[in-house]
């Protein structure tokens, strides 16, 4: 079983495993910060004229989500996609995750091609999932135990940790999360705030170096969205990429990340 914390596999197209040319995109106005940074570190992740669509062209047409995206993403970096209902950040997402797979381009995570027949090999994808988390945009979607202790335990069991050590990070997480007090109840019946605060203590538990948040405010209230700010900005670190989808201008703003825009052509915007 894989480790990573899903319910629903994808049905997407097939990976392209031919290089393609890469027309990439910068993440920000060019900077002597930037050029040190490149200078001195690869891209953790890297798209190279991604694109995707939904449907199949036998069925009526398809509906493409994404077009000709290229990026590239450096550790110590917070990224912040923004765009309108339907550009396609989750589905950007959701091919960041492994969870999908583009029908034509590449996507390399730390230099290696993410395709479906790896993301099929147990240990690379094990792997894969030890160094990214994935918070899913709508919580429901990553939470299925019976307790919100066990929900957090999940995801270490998988990564194979001693029993007390599973034991430990659950406690630390909790506490971090602030959810000791629902350790015992059923993450279904929770709040909104309460089921997204298990869902990040679940893929924070597992310590991944790339966090990819999809609308970490999504379906929480004004507090909920001002500590959900707060919590991300203090995540910040060196050796840490963090990707997040947002369509609130406070959290772009205080987290402080380099924008990514995207466009109702699924395009990312020019003059990036
Ligand atoms: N499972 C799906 N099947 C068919 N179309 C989809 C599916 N998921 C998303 N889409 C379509 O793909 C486009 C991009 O969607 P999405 O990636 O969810 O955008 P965003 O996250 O920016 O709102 C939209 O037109 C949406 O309707
Ligand atoms: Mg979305």
């Amino acid at each position: 079983m894989l480790i990573h914390r899903r319910k629903h596999a994808d049905d997407a197209v097939k990976a392209a495993d031919e290089a393609l040319p890469p027309k990439t995109h910068r993440a920000s106005e060019p900077s002597e910060e930037r050029h040190e940074t490149e200078a001195v570190c690869a891209p953790w992740i890297s798209l190279q004229d991604i694109c995707y669509s939904y449907g199949q062209e036998a069925e009526g047409g398809q509906l493409r989500a994404l077009a000709h995206v290229s990026l590239n993403l450096y550790p110590g970096h917070t990224y912040v996609v923004t765009g309108p209902n339907g550009c396609g950040k989750s589905t950007l997402f959701r091919i960041l995750a492994g969870l999908s797979f583009p029908e034509s381009g590449r996507y390399l995570f730390h230099g290696e091609a993410v395709t479906r027949d790896r993301m099929n090999d147990r240990e690379w994808s094990k792997t894969f999932y030890r160094r990214l988390g994935f918070l899913f945009q709508n919580s429901e979607t990553q939470l299925f135990c019976k307790s919100v202790r066990e929900e957090i335990a999940f995801g270490l069991l998988q990564l194979g940790l001693s029993g007390e050590e599973v034991q430990r990070r659950t406690e630390q997480y909790m506490d971090m999360l602030d959810i000791g007090a629902l350790a015992e109840r059923a993450p279904f019946h929770l709040s909104g705030g309460e089921k997204k605060r298990t869902a990040l203590a679940a893929v924070l538990a597992m310590q991944p170096q790339t966090l990819i948040l999809d609308e970490p405010e999504a379906g929480l209230d004004e507090d909920g969205e001002a500590w959900v700010t707060g919590f991300l900005a203090s995540l910040k670190r060196e050796d840490r990429l963090i990707i997040i989808a947002t369509h609130s201008r406070r959290l772009a703003q205080e987290v402080g990340g380099e924008e990514i825009r995207m466009t109702k052509a699924h395009t990312i915007s020019s003059g990036m």
